[in-house]
């Protein structure tokens, strides 16, 4: 039977940092070393107290009655004897986790991971997936924090777009991926207001992310925050696809020009035989008037619903880049953005959404064209 060792604690730690590891962690079985009895037991109580259904394994040289009572009143229901005998450690790791829940009760996983995928490099993922993070952590104040992660390890731009000179990125959060708690994490992320930011970092050419570190990072890192947003390069790297699997939506991000069309369609060809269609979200930005591609054609190009449209804001973009600050919420690239935000945060429409509820969350309705004039909107 497998066994990951999550975190190794050299002490008794304290009822506060106890919860934190616990928290962070998510174990299902706890191994404590009876060599102070009285503090193991005092451990293995607060345990059971926060994680209600941990196991707890006592270890130790001494297997006298005294130590063997203290530890049960405790709750610890099986004991090793150092020197371990290896038979005896697999039987009583099988019993543990056998009677252990599959998923530490207590332990609340967040199902929030938005990926944002750009068609082609330069349609606007990034921007958007700054200014939707930034909206979607203010939005969420009451709930939980919200994660920015950059995996574009080449040409990140998340840290810059919001001014951070965070000297730790994607690549140490991997490094570290089986070791990540809550005062190793304060460290490599970066605040930018409610938003926890993780940069790519500087360039590391051939440098490759595990499947398994991502598995990692995304366990601690859903623990930790009600929503992850992950802004991919749209190479469609090995370490990509796995987040996009673990993604709740994939927004993919296109124009209305025949390029970026073209290039949606393959991506959305491999997306299919990857069983990934069903998350995909069609983000049409950087629409104006004058597209000569409507946003009808768009959906009958790529076979998908257009999820939202952003309208072309050139100056209201640098500005924001220039300030290190998001678009402004008032202008109408700022008020489309917000929709989208809750809309996500809503996912009801995830199942079968009915036209009726697509066209009052978004711009099919008569009110996108505010920016399109000139045009019926389509029957709801
Ligand atoms: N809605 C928008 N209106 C105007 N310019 C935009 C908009 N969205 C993105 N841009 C601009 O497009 C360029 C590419 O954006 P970026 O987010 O880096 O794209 P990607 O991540 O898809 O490669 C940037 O110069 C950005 O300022
Ligand atoms: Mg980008």
């Amino acid at each position: 039977m497998p066994v990951v060792i999550l975190r190794l604690v050299e002490y008794y730690p304290s009822e506060t940092e106890l919860v934190r590891i616990l928290r962070t962690t998510g174990p299902q079985a706890l191994v404590l070393s009876s060599e102070d009895t009285r503090a193991a037991a005092g451990v293995a109580r607060q345990a059971e107290a926060h994680a209600p259904g941990i196991q707890l394994l006592g270890i130790g040289w001494s297997n006298s009655p005294e130590v063997l009572l203290e530890l049960m009143r405790a709750g610890v229901r099986e004991f090793l004897q150092a020197p371990f005998d290896l038979q005896a450690v697999e039987a009583a790791v099988h019993r543990l986790l056998n009677a252990a829940p599959r998923a530490p009760a207590g332990a609340e996983l967040s199902e929030e991971i938005y990926s944002f995928l750009p068609c082609k490099a330069g349609v606007g993922a990034t921007t958007i997936a700054v200014n939707l993070s930034v909206i979607l952590s203010e939005l969420c104040k009451q709930k939980g924090k919200v994660l920015l992660a950059d995996f574009d390890l080449n040409s990140g731009l998340c840290g810059f777009l919001l001014k951070l000179q965070s000297p730790h990125s994607v690549v140490d959060a991997a490094n570290h991926a089986f070791s990540l708690d809550e005062s190793l994490w304060r460290q490599l992320s970066s605040p930018a207001g409610e938003l926890d930011v993780l940069p790519s970092g500087k360039l590391a050419p051939g440098w490759r992310i595990d499947p398994a570190q991502i598995r990692s990072m995304l366990d601690f890192w859903r623990r930790y925050y009600s929503v992850i947003c992950l802004d991919h390069s749209g190479n469609l790297e090995k370490y990509s696809i796995e987040l996009l699997h673990e993604s709740r939506y994939i927004l993919l991000v296109c124009t209305a020009e025949l390029p970026a069309l073209h290039l949606a369609r393959e991506r959305l060809a491999l997306l299919r035989t990857l069983e990934l269609e069903s998350k995909v979200r069609i983000v049409l930005n950087r629409a104006t008037r004058k597209d000569v591609i409507r946003p009808e054609e768009v959906e009958k190009l790529l076979g998908l619903p257009v999820y939202a449209i952003l309208p072309n804001d050139y100056k209201g973009v640098h500005r924001a880049i220039a300030l290190g600050k998001t678009v402004e919420v008032g202008s109408e690239l700022g008020k489309r953005l917000r929709q989208l935000a809750e809309s996500l945060l809503n996912g009801g429409e995830n199942q079968a959404p009915e036209r009726r509820r697509f066209v009052e969350y978004f711009t099919l309705a008569p009110a996108r064209y505010t920016f399109m004039p000139g045009k019926e909107g389509p029957a709801s």
